[in-house]
């Protein structure tokens, strides 16, 4: 294989992996689990009157989703103060103001517990939060270099529940937090097993709300993790490291992983159009936060690859939405160039996409993945028909998005089962600046 082996000793002194490892916040999950979030923090061990604050934005306060949470955590006996200044992808100095309003209240010790509520950038502030309090200093100390100083975190610190409120992004239970540059265009993750929180609550009803367009967004981020999750290289495709702790963060799909990317395929593609045209659709809710969930649990333990490596250049750039730029590259991507590597695979991937699969060759099967995926898009009527409507996106702007992605993105890469050269990826580019 010609992945790089992300593990100390030389490989003539190692096999092949043998071994997997799952690592999950605690799960709950239906219709108004809200109602369970003061047992759930009492589980993780938050005493009567304990102090905890609510991370969330101003339109899940209008909404009054917020108000949901805090009726129960008072209710419950907790004190709690509501921080609502989240926006979308939140720049370094949003989340500083964050952990400044923690520690004017506070003072350095923080809350005694943080509940993250709404899409992935009010989780992402609320993990950041919580890591940055427990360990003390900025920011910058836990990004990596050179934009930050690359500081290991130590310390998980006191309890952190997320509920998400889009289904899509899995970043309840990523061990990620992912924050935007803004002078510099691009984004820094911090990446840490201590950024996990310790349970995800997820309760449909907390996105029956959500906008058409934003369900559909963030349903193809979702439906991305799992058929990349499911299409990635096997773990044992990588070396066994003689330290545990060197096991790779992205560790390859497994039986489990599979299991998991199947069932949030046909969970997902089944029920994305029901939710997009009609948001109070209850069930169909609950099924996408399920897919959602499932996808993640495959696609960001398994691994996201060659579309996720793509998406990020151009959402730095262009500053699309991530789940609007998956669905304009997984056609080009994951479901074209990458479908070469394991027809079968990509034939069953047809199958559960809704495809008609009866009675056609393996490979004409496998192609049939791509043409239902954007079936699927045209349905849905709210998303563009590639990277030109998308950003404006042209021929001219493909070898810089090529290179960024072949210099900057090699952790996805790595995970991608077909190799891509820069040529390749100005190609597949080219092919996502149209669907339809
Ligand atoms: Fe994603």
């Amino acid at each position: 294989m010609s992945y790089d082996r992300s593990v100390s000793a030389s490989a003539h002194e190692l096999g092949s992996e043998t071994v997997w490892h799952i690592q999950m916040p605690e799960i709950r999950f239906g219709a108004n689990a809200v109602e369970e979030l003061g047992f759930q923090l009492g589980d993780l061990g938050a005493a009567e009157g304990a102090a905890g604050l609510v991370v969330t934005d101003q339109t899940l306060v209008d909404l009054g989703h917020a108000d949901r949470v805090t009726d129960q955590l008072e209710a419950a006996g907790f004190g709690v103060d509501v921080w609502d200044g989240a926006e979308r992808e939140p720049s370094i100095e949003t989340v500083e103001s964050c952990i400044s309003f923690v520690r004017d209240e506070r003072g350095e010790d923080g809350y005694d517990f943080y509940v993250g509520l709404g899409g992935g950038s009010c989780i992402d502030i609320a993990k950041t939060t919580r890591a940055v309090t427990a360990n003390g200093g900025e920011i910058l100390d836990y990004v990596a270099e050179p934009t930050g100083r690359g500081e290991d975190l130590t310390e998980s610190g006191p309890p952190l529940v997320l509920m998400p409120t889009t289904a899509g992004t899995g970043a309840e239970i990523s061990p990620v937090a992912i924050l935007s540059v803004e002078d510099k265009d691009i984004k820094e993750a911090i990446s840490s097993h201590h950024v996990r929180a310790d349970a995800a609550v997820l309760d449909p009803t907390l996105t029956t709300t959500l906008p058409a367009d934003v369900t559909a967004k963030t349903a193809m981020d979702a439906l991305g993790h799992a058929i990349e999750g499911y299409t990635t290289h096997r773990y044992d495709d990588l070396l066994r490291p003689s330290d545990p702790a060197e096991r790779p963060v992205y560790a390859g799909r497994t039986d489990f992983t599979e299991a998991f990317s199947e069932r949030a395929i046909r969970l997902l593609s089944n029920n994305v159009r029901r939710v997009v045209n009609n948001g109070d659709d209850l069930e169909a809710r609950s099924k996408m936060l399920k897919g959602a969930l499932f996808g993640a649990i495959a696609g960001l333990t398994a691994g996201a690859s060659l579309c996720h490596a793509m998406a990020y250049p151009v959402g730095n750039k262009y500053h699309t939405y991530h789940g609007e730029t998956i669905a304009a590259l997984t056609p080009a991507s994951t479901l074209g160039y990458n479908a070469a590597s394991d027809p079968e695979r990509f034939a069953r991937i047809a199958e559960m996409l809704g495809a008609e699969t009866d009675g056609v060759s393996t490979r004409e099967a496998a192609d049939r993945a791509k043409e239902e995926y954007v079936r699927l898009q045209r349905d849905l009527n709210v998303l563009p028909s590639g990277l030109n409507e998308l950003a404006g996106i042209t021929e001219e702007d493909v070898g810089w998005l090529a290179d960024q992605t072949v210099e900057t993105q090699k952790r996805l890469l790595r995970c991608n089962p077909r190799p891509v050269t820069k040529e390749d990826a100005e190609e597949i580019f080219t092919d996502a600046l149209y669907n339809w």
